[in-house]
C-alpha cells in the first residue's frame, strides 16, 4: 500500500474516535450487509427448490460472509456490550416496532388494501410482542447475573411466532401445524 503523506496522517482521527461520517458509513454498511445476508438465505432456499443445491450452497456461504461483515461493522460502532445492555437494546428495538413502526405500516397497508402486506406486518407485530416480553424477562435474570431457564425456544417457520417451552398444537397466529416449528 502506498504511504500516506505525513500531513494527511496527522489529520486522521484517532482510531478510538468514530467521527460522524465514519459512523454513518458503518451504520449504512451494517444495514446493507444485514439485508444482503437475509436475501441470500431466502435465495438459497429458492435455489434448493429449483434443485440447484450448489448454487444454494454458494448463496448460503456468501450470506454467512455478509453476516461477518455486519458483525465487524457493528463491533466498530460499539454495538456489542454486556448481555444485560444488549437485552435492553433488543427490548427497545422490539418496543419501537410494536408501538410505532408496525402500527404505522399496518395503517398504510390497510389504506392501500394490500392484504399480503397486512398479513406480513401482522405476523411480525404479533411476534414482536412476545419477543419484547422474553427480552424483558431475560434482562431481569441477566441483571442478577443469572441465565434464564433451560427450555426449548421454538419459532413458527411460516409466521415467526415464538414460544418458550411446550409447543401449541397449531400456531396461534397463522394456524400452521406444530410440525412447522423450528426448535432451538
Ligand atoms: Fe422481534
Ligand atoms: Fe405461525
Amino acid at each position: 500500500m502506498p504511504e500516506m503523506p505525513e500531513e494527511y496522517v496527522k489529520r486522521l482521527p484517532k482510531s478510538e474516535e468514530l467521527n460522524a461520517m465514519t459512523e454513518q458509513s458503518l451504520r449504512a454498511a451494517f444495514a446493507g450487509e444485514s439485508q444482503a445476508a437475509e436475501k441470500y438465505v431466502v435465495f438459497a432456499a429458492q435455489a434448493e427448490e429449483e434443485d440447484l443445491p450448489n448454487i444454494a450452497k454458494l448463496f448460503a456461504a456468501i450470506s454467512f460472509a455478509e453476516t461477518r461483515h455486519a458483525r465487524n461493522h457493528w463491533r466498530v460502532l460499539g454495538g456489542i456490550r454486556k448481555t444485560a445492555d444488549n437485552l435492553q437494546t433488543a427490548f427497545a428495538g422490539e418496543s419501537f416496532e410494536i408501538d410505532e413502526m408496525y402500527p404505522a405500516y399496518a395503517e398504510i397497508a390497510k389504506l392501500q388494501a394490500n392484504k399480503e402486506a397486512s398479513r406480513s406486518i401482522r405476523y411480525a407485530l404479533k411476534a414482536e410482542m412476545d419477543h419484547k416480553r422474553m427480552y424483558a424477562e431475560a434482562r431481569e435474570a441477566a441483571l442478577q447475573g443469572k441465565d434464564i431457564a433451560d427450555q426449548p425456544v421454538s419459532v413458527c417457520t411460516i409466521c415467526g411466532h415464538t414460544v418458550i417451552g411446550g409447543l401449541p398444537d397449531k400456531c396461534p397466529v397463522c394456524a400452521a401445524a406444530k410440525e412447522y416449528y423450528r426448535t432451538f
